[in-house]
C-alpha cells in the first residue's frame, strides 16, 4: 500500500515505485493531476511542489502568495504571480488560462469576473491563444473577484484603483429631488420642526457632505445601484406580495453572489481541516483560510496577518479581549471607560470583568444629538483608566464617533483602546495603524459576509503578551501532561476547528466591498441617508432619535401614537424589513427617553425608491390614529 508521506517541505509524495517499464507512481500522480487540472470546469490548484510551505502552522498562504511573498494584487489576471507556477498553455475553453486558477483562484468564482479590466493571456502565450471572448463574462459589472486581494499592504489607498468599479450615473428617479433637497439643506441647515423632536445641537442630522472623502481628481457620481443590486439574489425576493426592501442592514447585511459562490466552492473543492495534514485538500483549505486572513489584514490596514484573529463575531471578539488582556491587565480599582452609545456586547463583558476583578465602569455621556461629549471623556480619564472601549458607529443611532480623538485622548492618559467596528467597516474606510487602535473588532455578517465569523485585530506586542483564552488543538506547539507550549498569535487564540469556510467567505465579501470602493459606498449612502432623514422628519409625529452631524446609514425614529412594533409590522406588510426594538443598546435609547425605536438601516444596494415606499407607509400611519393620539 502506498501511504502519502510528507516530504521535507510538507508536500505529500507517493512512496513506493511502480512496476518496471511503467512510469513510477509519483509520475502517474503528477500526470493524473495535470489531466484533471485541464478538464473543463475543474479548478487548477497549484501543482505539487509549487510553493506549498506545509510547515503545519504557517499563516502564509502556501500557494497564493508563493510562500511568504505578499499576496498578488488583482492585476494578477494580467501580470501573473511573482513566482510563476509551471506554465499551462491556455485551454481552448479557457483561453485566459484558467481564470486565475493557477494562482489558487477557484475557477467558478473567478469565472464571474466582470470585464472591468479585460484579461489578457500571460505574455508567454500571447502568440498561442486568442483572448476573445473574455472568459470572465458576467451579467453584472460588479460580480467578480479572484482570491487575491486588491488591498495595499498598508490598507490605505488601493494599489490598483483602475481595477475598481468605475462610478456610474445615479440613474434613480429621486436624483433630481435629492439634489434639490441637498441644495435646500445647504442653504438652510435647520432641521425641519416636527412633533417631539429633540432640540438640535448639530448642524443637521446626517453626514456633512464635506466630510465624505473624494477619491479622484474629479468628484465621482454615485455608482450604478441597479447593477449592484443584481449581485444580491435575495433582493429579488417578495414579501407579502411586494418586492423585498431590506432596511435591516445594521442587524445583518445581505450576501452578494460572489460570497455565496465562494462558500459553495469551498465545500465542493477545498473542504478540509486546516494546518493539520500534508494532503492536498488540507493545503487548499489552509491556503484559502490564510488568504482570507491576509485580506482582513489589508482591509484593516494592519501591519501583519498575525495581528488578525478569527472569532465568531464582534461579540466573541470583545469577550476574547476581556477574558485575556482584560483579566491580565485590569485589577481592583482600575477603570474601564465605555460610552453611552455602546451595544450590549461592548458593555456586558466589561461589567463581568469589573465584577470579577473589582474594577469600575465609567461611561462617556452623549449630547442631545447623540454624539460623544469629549470634554466629559477628558474628565473621566485618569491614571486608573486601563481601557477605553468605544464604538466607531452607533448601531442604534448611527452616530459616527470621533474615534481618532478618543484614541489619542485615551493614549495620552496611558490607557489602551478597543474600537468596536461592527457598524463602521461596511460604511467607512478603516486603517487601524492610522487610528493607532490597540484592538479593533468587527463581524463578517455586517459587511456582506457570512454569519459566524468575525475578527479581532490586536497590536502584535499586545497579542504576544496575552494569554490564550480557550485551550485545545491548533493553538498548541507541544503538549505533555506537565506542560503545554502555545503557538504564537494568532493561532494561540484559535483553539479547535474554526469557521474555515466562513472566513473564506468573509475574504470574498471584503474583496467585493473593496472593488465597489468604500468611498463610492460612503457617498451613495450619505445621499440615501439625507433623503430618508429629510423624508421622515417632514412627517408629523415622527421623532428622529439620533441627530448627530456625523451619521452613517441609520435613521432611528418613533412615531407618535404607535408602538415601534406596530410600525414594524405595518412596514413588513409592504415587504419592508426594519428592526423595531431596543437594538441591544438600551442605555442609549433610555438617554432619549424611549425603550425602542423603528430603525431603518441602509446599505449601498438600497434606493431612494425603496425609501419612498417606507415613507408612504409612515405617512399613512401618521395620517391615521397617530395624528389623533399625538
Ligand atoms: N447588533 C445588531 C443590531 O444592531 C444585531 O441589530
Amino acid at each position: 500500500m502506498n501511504i502519502p508521506t510528507p516530504t521535507s517541505n510538507g508536500v505529500e509524495g507517493l512512496g513506493a515505485s511502480s512496476a518496471p517499464g511503467l512510469p513510477d507512481e509519483a509520475t502517474l500522480g503528477r500526470l493524473a493531476s495535470e489531466f484533471f487540472r485541464r478538464l473543463p470546469g475543474q479548478s487548477l490548484p497549484p501543482l505539487q511542489g509549487e510553493g506549498r510551505g506545509g510547515d503545519g502552522f504557517s499563516n502564509q498562504p502556501t500557494s497564493l502568495g508563493a510562500g511568504s511573498a505578499p499576496a498578488p494584487e488583482p492585476s494578477l489576471i494580467q501580470s501573473g504571480p511573482s513566482v510563476a507556477p509551471v506554465p499551462i498553455a491556455p485551454d481552448p475553453v479557457d483561453p485566459a488560462g484558467s481564470g486565475g486558477a493557477e494562482f489558487g483562484v477557484p475557477e467558478a468564482y473567478a469565472a464571474s469576473l466582470p470585464a472591468i479590466t479585460p484579461p489578457q493571456p500571460p505574455s508567454q502565450f500571447a502568440d498561442q491563444a486568442p483572448v476573445s471572448p473574455p472568459v470572465f463574462a458576467s451579467t453584472s459589472p460588479y460580480y467578480f473577484l479572484g482570491e487575491a486581494s486588491p488591498y495595499t499592504q498598508s490598507g490605505g489607498v488601493p494599489a490598483k484603483p483602475e481595477n475598481r468599479v468605475v462610478a456610474q450615473p445615479f440613474g434613480l428617479p429621486g436624483e433630481g429631488e435629492l439634489k434639490s433637497l441637498l441644495a435646500e439643506i445647504s442653504s438652510d441647515r435647520q432641521a425641519p420642526k416636527s412633533h417631539g423632536q429633540p432640540e438640535k445641537t448639530a448642524n443637521f442630522y446626517f453626514l456633512d457632505s464635506a466630510k465624505v472623502p473624494e477619491t479622484g481628481p474629479t468628484a465621482r457620481p454615485a455608482f450604478d445601484v441597479n447593477a449592484v443590486r443584481r449581485d444580491f439574489p435575495i433582493l429579488n425576493e417578495r414579501v407579502n406580495g411586494k418586492p423585498l426592501v431590506w432596511f435591516d442592514n445594521a442587524a445583518t447585511t445581505q450576501k452578494p453572489q460572489s460570497v455565496i459562490d465562494r462558500l459553495a466552492y469551498f465545500y465542493a473543492h477545498e473542504n478540509s481541516n486546516i494546518h493539520r495534514a500534508a494532503h492536498e485538500l488540507a493545503a487548499r483549505a489552509t491556503d484559502a483560510y490564510e488568504a482570507a486572513r491576509q485580506k482582513v489584514q489589508r482591509f484593516l490596514g494592519a501591519g501583519s496577518a498575525d495581528e488578525i484573529i478569527f472569532v465568531r463575531g464582534a461579540t466573541e471578539a470583545i469577550n476574547l479581549v476581556a477574558k485575556t488582556w482584560g483579566v491580565q491587565n485590569i485589577g481592583e480599582g482600575d477603570e474601564i471607560v465605555v460610552s453611552l452609545l455602546e451595544h450590549h456586547a461592548n458593555i456586558v463583558p466589561w461589567q463581568q470583568l469589573a465584577q470579577q476583578t473589582g474594577a469600575k465602569i465609567r461611561v462617556i455621556p452623549v449630547d442631545d444629538s447623540g454624539q460623544l461629549k469629549l470634554d466629559e471623556l477628558q474628565k473621566l480619564l485618569n491614571p486608573k483608566t486601563k481601557l477605553v472601549s468605544v464604538t466607531q458607529v452607533s448601531n442604534a443611532l448611527g452616530t459616527v464617533t470621533p474615534i481618532k480623538q478618543v484614541i489619542d485622548m485615551a493614549h495620552a492618559a496611558g490607557a489602551k483602546v478597543l474600537v468596536d467596528g461592527a457598524q463602521s467597516v461596511s460604511h467607512l474606510r478603516v486603517n487601524v495603524q492610522a487610528l493607532d487602535a490597540d484592538f479593533f473588532v468587527f463581524s463578517g455578517h455586517k459587511i456582506f459576509g457570512p454569519t459566524g465569523i468575525g475578527v479581532v485585530y490586536g497590536k502584535k506586542a499586545l497579542l504576544e503578551q496575552m494569554p490564550p483564552w480557550q485551550g485545545g488543538g491548533n493553538m498548541i506547539a507541544d503538549v505533555t501532561f506537565e506542560k503545554t507550549l502555545f503557538q504564537p498569535a494568532p493561532n494561540k487564540f484559535e483553539a479547535g476547528t474554526g469557521n474555515i469556510a466562513d472566513a473564506v467567505g468573509l475574504g470574498a465579501a471584503l474583496d467585493y466591498v473593496d472593488r465597489i470602493g468604500l468611498e463610492n459606498i460612503a457617498r451613495y449612502e450619505h445621499d440615501l441617508l439625507v433623503y430618508a432623514t429629510r423624508g421622515l422628519s417632514s412627517i408629523p409625529g415622527v421623532r428622529l432619535i439620533g441627530t448627530a452631524a456625523d451619521k452613517a446609514s441609520v435613521a432611528s425614529f418613533v412615531l407618535a401614537g404607535y408602538t415601534t412594533e406596530e410600525v414594524g409590522k405595518a412596514l413588513n406588510e409592504e415587504g419592508i424589513a426594519v428592526r423595531s426594538g431596543h437594538h441591544c443598546a438600551q442605555p442609549i435609547l433610555r438617554r432619549f427617553g424611549v425603550e425602542a425605536t423603528v430603525r431603518p438601516s441602509l446599505a449601498f444596494y438600497n434606493t431612494c425608491e425603496e425609501i419612498d415606499r417606507m415613507l408612504a407607509v409612515v405617512r399613512r400611519l401618521a395620517r391615521g390614529k397617530g395624528k389623533v393620539a399625538a
